[in-house]
């Protein structure tokens, strides 16, 4: 009988790892060096002439995160995965490859912040016409199209507002006008949404968030087609947006326990905000496995796995009750990342005074005990 494909929790431990060829050590090691010799100067030679083959210099490409590229890709069910620096890295990768000078691309009006930047600011200043759209709504969509039209990006769910994109939707409009869709992962993290296997060409992440999981470093990852990965290796040679081996390693490390740790943020999630959704001194909450968030239906037929960590939810009054609350939390920590096994909220004036919640892994009645205490002041 033919042995059967890994499954997802398996391949987030095994996908890439090897044990190391020279010294047998069981867990990839940390290859903490800029430079590798050869034996010849032919063979260096050769080496430089085919910089995806080899490693001559950890700009261009290290073991270390070799190993982790190979894991992201089998998690994400991609041809193959780019790690880099940070998600904004990863971000302006992904547009890059995918547009030009002359070029429009259409972009989700809501998003990451320092993404509305890159799309605002720097992509007209490169020459690539960019217009923000609500990206739940075809007919705006199809209205914003222009005939230089080249990309859509979308998050699957956004930040700070927590609203949901359809991505086979959005991928048969693609079709149609022959886009580049890309789409940004971050708030739900393979585990529980595969971008690709709904017809995204490129996915996005800051792998700072669930994929590395503790808070400990910054970085991106950009998955899709063996061709466009490529494509997105030489652009990140040229502008130099690698990642060091030792964050790699970090995150490498933590994609190993990505599914425990999901499974606990959607349940600790939907339990936080069903607890918020009944409390008095609570005005709204959005958290796409509540029946009351506008997509939940769409988020059901989208999301097999659960929901994620992330929710949105307005305290009762304005900023004066928004900081009270936040700042009565006692556990919970007030910080602007998300992701991680810590709880932490993010107070947002600009958002009409939304705090964005990203829930951890720490015990639930805990979480609801601080936020209890906290709204009660
Ligand atoms: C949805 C989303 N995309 C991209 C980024 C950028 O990632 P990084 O901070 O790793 O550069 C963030 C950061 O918060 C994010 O939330």
């Amino acid at each position: 009988m033919p042995t059967p494909a890994p499954k997802f929790g398996t391949l987030a431990i095994h996908a890439g790892e090897n044990r190391d060829p020279v010294t047998n050590a069981h867990n990839t090691p940390i290859y903490q060096t800029a430079t590798f010799t050869f034996e010849t100067a032919e063979d260096m030679i050769q080496a430089v002439a085919e910089p995806l083959d080899h490693f001559f210099y950890s700009r261009t490409g290290n073991p270390t995160t070799a190993v982790l590229e190979k894991k992201l890709a089998a998690l994400e069910g991609s041809e193959e995965a780019l790690v880099t620096s940070s998600g904004m890295a990863a971000v302006a990768i992904a547009a890059m490859i995918s547009a030009r000078a002359g070029d429009h691309i259409l972009v989700d009006e809501d998003l990451f912040v320092i993404s509305r930047e890159f799309f605002s600011k720097d992509c007209p200043a490169m020459g690539v016409e960019v217009s923000f759209v609500d990206v739940r709504r075809m007919e705006t969509v199809q209205a914003a199209l222009r005939p230089n039209t080249k990309v859509l990006f979308a998050e699957s769910v956004t930040n700070p507002n927590m609203r949901v994109a359809d991505v086979a939707e959005l991928r048969r409009l693609c079709d149609a006008h022959a886009l580049t869709l890309i789409i940004d992962n971050t708030f739900l993290s393979p585990y529980l949404f595969r971008p690709i296997e709904s017809g995204a060409d490129l996915v996005v992440h800051s792998a700072t968030k669930y994929l590395s999981g503790h808070g400990d470093t910054v970085a991106g990852v950009l998955a899709g087609r063996r061709d466009d990965v490529r494509r997105g290796r030489f652009k990140l040679d040229s502008f130099g947006q690698c990642i060091s081996p030792f964050n790699s390693w970090l995150l490498l490390r933590g994609a190993r326990t990505l599914p425990l740790r999901m499974r606990q943020h959607n349940a600790n999630a939907l339990a936080l905000a069903q607890f918020l959704e009944a409390h008095e001194k609570v005005e709204w909450v959005r958290y796409p496995g509540l029946a009351s968030h506008p997509e939940a239906e769409s988020a059901r037929r989208q999301y097999s796995k659960g929901f994620g960590g992330m929710l949105a939810m307005k305290v009762r009054g304005g900023l004066v009750e928004m900081n009270r609350f936040a700042n009565a939390l006692e556990m919970c920590g007030i910080g602007v990342s998300l992701g991680d096994v810590f709880t932490l909220v993010y107070p947002r004036p600009k958002n009409n005074n939304l705090i964005r919640v990203s829930v951890g892994c720490e015990e639930i009645e805990d979480i609801v005990a601080d936020f209890e205490q906290a709204l009660s002041r």
